[in-house]
């Protein structure tokens, strides 16, 4: 049992709301994760095409001035994306849920990435090449997928730009030690679905470190 404060911050980008599988198996392992983790915080970004802006050109101008120089649109928009990089820097786990959407993540956790990858923040150039910033780090991701792209019948990896991307990115902000939870066949039937949502639920619960609850 962890006994030191421990912060979680989730991340969710699913359109489904309620109906999200993505969304049920990061649940599972929150559920764990709070079960051995006493006192410990969880917070929620769920993220949706209202409360997630692109990265706008006025946004990315008024990040490059200094602050007494800023309109107050602009204070406001870098407040905003300030806001949310002190979100990933104040968690010591990070859980994602995203969905796959035309082969890759929803425009809404993308539009989150853009605001908190900045240089000299959360990752900076070094004369040895790009060096992430958010260190040390459990990061989880769930991906929940319509189809089959790592098992099952069909397999279509070279399609997957959700998962190798996801990757990526997160490596490049400093966060190596991810897990990805997979969630897939979801719209091949209510089976199929389900038996992926089960397995999903399964690898949650053990990667939280418990057996699942009855
Ligand atoms: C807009 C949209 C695009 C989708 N594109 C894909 C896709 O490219 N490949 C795939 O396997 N499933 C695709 N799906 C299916 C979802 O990935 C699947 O329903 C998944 O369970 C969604 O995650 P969620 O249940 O957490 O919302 C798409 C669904 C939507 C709504």
């Amino acid at each position: 049992m962890t006994t030191t404060t421990s912060n979680l911050l989730f991340v969710s980008s699913s359109l489904f709301n309620g109906q999200s599988k993505s969304r049920e198996v990061a649940g599972e392992f929150i559920a764990g994760w709070r079960r051995t983790h006493a006192g410990g915080q969880v917070i929620e970004r769920p993220l949706t095409p209202e409360n997630i802006p692109h990265l706008s050109s006025e946004t990315l101008a008024a990040l490059g001035k200094a602050a007494d120089v800023r309109t107050r649109d602009e204070t406001k928009a870098v407040a905003f994306a300030d806001s949310l990089i002190a979100e990933v820097e104040a968690a010591d786990t990070l859980v994602i849920a995203a969905p796959m959407y035309n082969f890759t993540i929803p425009t809404t956790l993308k539009a989150w990435i853009d605001h908190i990858a900045r240089a000299g923040r959360t990752f900076r150039y070094t004369a040895q090449g790009p060096e992430g910033l958010l260190k040390n780090k459990k990061v989880v991701v769930v991906v929940s997928r319509g189809g089959f792209y790592t098992t099952g019948p069909a397999p279509a990896a070279s399609m997957n730009h959700q998962e190798p991307y996801l990757r990526t990115v997160l490596g490049f902000l400093g966060l190596t030690d991810v897990s990805f939870i997979e969630v897939e066949g979801q719209a091949i039937g209510p089976d199929v679905a389900g038996k992926g949502v089960e397995a999903a639920r399964a690898a949650a619960s053990m990667l939280a470190g418990l057996p699942r609850a009855a």
